[in-house]
């Protein structure tokens, strides 16, 4: 399966030119979440997010090329030298070297923006990987590889999931599924997939997600140390096979427009990611006090009022709060009133679905 990836480009370094291509790519939140992987990035489970439309990162790859036979890059973060982001992205190189023929040909310059604070706790991987793979695959095609618009947002988003599992969902828009599974038609571990328009009921297509920011500036738990939490964890097992099982639920819900069943599973997941980390061995406590007083906050609210405010949680802190358009009016009221003071320096992002 990974032979379609494989580069068919025959360019020398004699004829490489010097050039430089961009890409925009946002950040995406998980309603059925990826926790736990197999050698290669392949997911124990099947996962689907939304694509958000806020928070982004902007990169430009510009690249020259050069004689030696090694990988090099400068990474340029808001304009400035990280000489401490350079070893991920060897990384990355090395891992999807088979399919980009031509890393070792080029020096590359990566200048990169995200457009919420480093601070925020909001991990840049999802977004930074996914619009460094769409550059890539842009110089492929200027090399004379000619991929068709398709075959290159599948090839970035196969690259992407190389540099950053959560990475390869945030290459397409609206909600966008990732592992194979029997249930969605054209489903692979290797790439994620545009879960189709028509089958999501309107409703869901104008979810906004405010983000609270409850600790900026921590870190969440890496994902590599978090993933790998989830290797002898007595609850892996059923963990993966009810993902799978919350994912499949998730899909006639997504057609009928059933709000409350949608809220309830999404809430369920990530609360289930929380469990499986302080079961884990060593365990993490990743809420903040501020965290579990704005969702006890949250379900008050909803039960006094009706209004279909819902909560999902990275591995993190901060909450994100998930609500459609038709509800917004009041609960952003609610959020100003209400939410806002669990936030450090009272600070909150507010996004929304991408479709
Ligand atoms: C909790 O994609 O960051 O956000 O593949 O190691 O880079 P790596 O992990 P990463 O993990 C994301 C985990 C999550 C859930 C999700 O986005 O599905």
């Amino acid at each position: 399966m990974e032979q379609q990836f494989i580069s068919t480009l025959s360019t020398t370094a004699s004829e490489l030119k010097s050039g430089s291509v961009s890409a925009k790519s946002p950040s995406n939140i998980a309603l059925v979440k990826y926790w736990g992987k197999k050698k290669n990035q392949i997911p124990t489970n099947s996962s689907i997010s939304y694509t958000l439309t806020n928070s982004y990162t902007e990169t430009e790859l510009k690249f020259s090329p050069k004689t030696s036979d090694t990988f090099e890059v400068e990474v340029y973060l808001e304009g400035e030298l990280k000489e401490s982001f350079a070893p991920k992205i060897i990384t990355f190189f090395e891992r999807i070297t088979a399919y980009i023929p031509f890393l070792n040909q080029f020096k590359f310059e990566v200048h990169t923006h995200n457009s919420f604070p480093h601070s925020s706790g909001i991990a840049s991987s999802a977004s930074g990987m996914s619009a460094m793979a769409l550059c890539l695959v842009q110089i492929e095609n200027i090399l004379g590889a000619n991929l068709s618009e398709e075959d290159s947002l599948k090839k970035a988003s196969f690259l992407a999931r190389l540099g950053s599992g959560s990475a390869c969902r945030s290459v397409y828009k609206g909600l966008v599924e990732w592992g194979e599974n029997d249930f969605i038609e054209g489903s692979s571990d290797l790439f994620g997939t545009k879960y189709p328009d028509v089958e999501i009921h309107d409703v869901f297509k104008t979810f906004h997600d405010t983000i609270l920011l409850i600790h900026e500036g921590q870190k969440s738990v890496s994902s590599t140390v978090g993933h790998n939490l989830m290797n002898g964890h007595p609850y892996a097992e059923r963990r993966f096979v009810e993902a799978n099982e919350n994912l499949k639920a998730l899909l006639p819900i997504l057609k009928s427009g059933d709000i409350k069943a949608f809220g309830e599973l999404v809430e369920h997941e990530a609360l289930t990611l929380h469990a499986m980390m302080m079961m884990s061995n060593p365990a993490f406590i990743l809420m903040k006090p501020n965290t579990v007083a704005a969702l006890e906050k949250l379900w008050e609210f909803r039960r006094e009022t009706g209004n279909h405010l819902y909560f999902t949680l990275d591995a993190g802190a901060n909450v994100h709060l998930l609500y459609p358009e038709q509800d917004a009016e009041a609960i952003e009221v609610f959020i100003e009133n209400e939410l806002k003071k669990f936030c450090q320096n009272g600070n909150y992002i507010k996004d929304k679905v991408n479709f």
